[in-house]
């Protein structure tokens, strides 16, 4: 059984007062889903502060970007050795805002994605269409796109240490999920095609879903198969809120 994964996308949000108050309390709560793969992804800013406070719990730290260079002059980039010395086990690879805003192309995408499993972070490869895409019938197409772009440069095999996040543009921030169906549908796409290259891999392999993930809608997603957790941005700033969703990815699950 794959353990399921709930991490917390704080996006570009908080402040050292704000950040203490929401991890002391998510600590605290973490205690009731010790069956279930609790990470937080603040700004890099706040990585240390989040080290700090989660240390001697078994909530990992990741982080929400890195450069896809080595250490250098790259000014104003951190690099994944970077993030791994301050203790990182995760790293999100090629969130919407990422490609869209940032303009981070597969090529991209990729390197990060190396560069991430070469200094042992977990990447969590985000991958998601717009609504035109999923209008015009092309969902699978653009998934399979962003997938094999990444294998295609790291090799099916690096999946064995990493993530996938389904996570649909149209859903991200917008208060409108993808329905359980609709993600679950993905996923098993997502799943399938893996499994082409590797049935035990594909198997193993947490595919977490993203986009207006709340309280009241996590379990129901959670209880779709090939749904193994969530990436939670919005929801993820409140710890009532955060913890009600790691809780019902531990009780959906056996
Ligand atoms: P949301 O963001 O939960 O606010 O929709 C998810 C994400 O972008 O990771």
């Amino acid at each position: 059984m794959r353990t399921p994964l709930v991490a917390a996308n704080w996006k570009m949000n908080g402040s050292r007062q704000f950040n203490e108050a929401l991890l002391t309390q998510i600590v605290a709560g973490a205690r009731q889903c010790a069956d279930v793969d609790l990470a937080i992804c603040p700004p890099h800013v706040y990585l240390d502060q989040a080290r700090v406070a989660l240390a001697n719990t078994e909530i990992g730290l990741g982080a929400q970007n890195l450069s896809q260079y080595d250490d250098g002059a790259f000014t104003g980039e951190v690099s994944a050795r970077m993030l791994a010395d301050i203790e990182c086990r995760y790293s999100l690879v090629g969130h919407s805002e990422r490609r869209t805003l940032f303009g981070e192309d597969d090529g991209t995408v990729s390197a990060k994605f190396r560069q991430s499993q070469m200094y042992a972070l977990q990447p969590i490869l985000c991958v998601g269409e717009t609504l035109e895409e999923r209008d015009a019938g092309r969902t699978e197409e653009v998934i399979a796109g962003q997938l094999d772009a990444v294998l295609g440069v790291a090799g099916v095999f690096t999946l064995t240490a990493a993530v996938v996040a389904y996570e649909p543009v149209w859903a991200i921030g917008t208060g409108h999920s993808a329905s359980p169906e609709q993600a679950q549908a993905v996923h098993a796409f997502i799943r399938e095609r893996v499994a082409r290259q590797d049935g035990t891999i594909a198997r193993r392999l947490r595919i977490i879903y993203g986009g207006s993930v709340k309280a009241d809608n996590a379990a129901e997603l959670f209880a779709m198969e090939d749904i193994d957790g969530g990436l939670i941005g919005g929801a993820s700033l409140k710890a009532e809120d955060f913890l009600a969703i790691a809780r019902a990815a531990s009780t959906t699950r056996t």
